[in-house]
């Protein structure tokens, strides 16, 4: 009986599904909470590349049970195409995949209206991923949003989707059309459809590891991010919770996933960011494009403010920190320490994206190595300069760190005794 909630503690792609993937050894079910297809979660076994977009990053183990939980918003048939495309890998779903018949439906409309909205914004944009994400989680919340269960029912999906339509003042197309391609994808995923929530705290009850798979970051947080620059979830510990349906007492322990260094894809306000070739240099290293959009992603030095903030936000036990490999070949690393606005410095972090775009980052600078650490696999392999780069990291962010990743396979990480 145990769970375990690994999250995405900045701007998201920290590495997450890395991670889950190296825990999930452990796990009997692995846990989507928020989200939907926004997300693209990589994992790289034996130099084969997996990029998971709504499924959990469990589904690699055989033997894992893998959950999609209510408070996710799923495209029905964008889910339906990456669960075919893994099975045509030879990845096996039956008896092992589970959609709450509560999460919200992603509808092309949705798509529409985040393009248009974005072009409406033309430079105050979100830069959102164009998954419909925003627009279908808008709707939940107006309660005119259509859920994965809607479509078992025919008649009621037609009328909702009548409603969904007028309520944005928009005529269906082909009404019938779009009713005939929804039975095509509930015929696809109805074998899967399951009330989630029930079946995660049976499986606590009777002993079973339970990992929480967080997508996008706490600084995307719908509240807590830097909002309005933000995804419409919230990405926190306390989603785990809401977006499952398990009790938040049994969340018993939080791991935080923290990039060596910074990166944001997207528009918003970015303190430690980097215009120059050291952020060109991570970008390229670090193969900085988004696994979802393809956009180059923007690089900064590791923000230690953030940190503390989201580390504290979320109550973290511990943390890991990826990438940091890329980082090899650097003659001096720096670290964000503080913030200084107007001539004084913060107590913590901006909660205003005016500010946070306005202050002045204060480093602690220290010394890089040139050695390749891909083959490292405890901390004593490690070049001493990545010990106290890594050290560092730990004090400022006052949280242990627990893991290392030193490369995109499952087997680069190192486990900190
Ligand atoms: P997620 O969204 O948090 O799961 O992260 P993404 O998959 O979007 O982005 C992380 C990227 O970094 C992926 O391409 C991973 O394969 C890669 N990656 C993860 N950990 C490491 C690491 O320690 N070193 C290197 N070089 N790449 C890593
Ligand atoms: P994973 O799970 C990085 C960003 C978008 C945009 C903002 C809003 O792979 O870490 P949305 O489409 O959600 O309305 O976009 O959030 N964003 C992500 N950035 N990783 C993600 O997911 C993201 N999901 C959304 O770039 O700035
Ligand atoms: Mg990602």
């Amino acid at each position: 009986m145990s769970s375990l909630t690994v999250l995405g503690c900045m701007w998201g792609d920290e590495g997450k599904a890395k991670i889950v993937d190296f825990l999930g050894v452990d796990a009997d079910v692995v846990a989507r909470f928020q989200g939907g297809a926004n997300a693209g979660h990589t994992i790289v076994l034996n130099e084969a590349k997996y990029v998971f977009h709504t499924v959990p990053s469990g589904i690699l183990y055989p033997k894992a049970k893998c959950v999609i939980g209510a408070g996710t918003v799923i495209d029905p048939f964008g889910l339906r195409d990456e669960m075919k495309a893994l099975m045509d890998q030879g990845i096996m779903f039956d008896q092992r995949m589970f959609i709450d018949v509560r999460a919200g439906l992603v509808l092309p409309l949705h798509k529409q209206l985040d393009g248009s909205t974005e072009a409406e914004l033309g430079a105050s944009k979100i830069g959102t991923t164009g998954k419909g994400i925003g627009p279908s989680y808008a709707d939940q919340a107006a309660r005119s949003g259509l859920r994965f269960g809607d479509l078992a029912h025919p008649g009621w999906l037609k009328q909702r989707l009548e409603s969904l339509y007028a309520y944005h003042d928009l005529e269906p197309k082909d009404l019938q059309n779009d009713l005939d391609e929804l039975a095509a994808a509930w015929e696809f995923l109805k074998p899967f459809s399951a009330q989630a929530d029930a079946l995660l705290r049976e499986w606590y009850l009777a002993g079973e590891a339970i990992l929480f798979e967080g997508a996008q970051g706490t600084l995307l947080d719908l509240t807590y991010g830097t909002y309005p620059y933000v995804t419409s979830s919230h990405t926190i510990t306390g989603a785990a919770s809401t977006g499952t349906g398990f009790p938040p007492r049994w969340l018993d322990r939080i791991l935080g996933v923290y990039k060596a260094y910074a990166t944001r894809v997207g528009e918003g306000p970015f303190p430690t960011e980097l215009f120059d070739a050291t952020g060109e240099r991570i970008r390229r290293v670090g193969n900085e494009f988004g696994a979802t959009t393809g956009r180059p992603r923007r690089i900064g030095w590791f923000d230690a403010v953030g940190a503390r903030y989201t580390a504290s936000l979320n109550g973290l036990d511990a943390m890991a920190v990826t990438l940091l490999d890329v980082l090899s070949g650097l003659p001096e690393l720096k670290i964000c320490t503080g913030y200084w606005l107007d001539g004084q410095r913060l107590p913590g972090y901006a909660p205003h994206p005016l500010d946070l775009a306005r202050v002045e980052p204060e480093y602690l600078i220290l010394p890089g190595w040139d050695q390749d650490i891909g083959q490292a696999r405890s901390l004593a392999r490690l070049p001493q300069a990545a010990k106290e780069y890594l050290e560092a990291v730990q004090d400022l962010v006052e949280i242990p760190i627990e893991l290392v990743s030193v490369g995109k396979d499952r087997s680069q990480t190192i486990v900190v005794k």
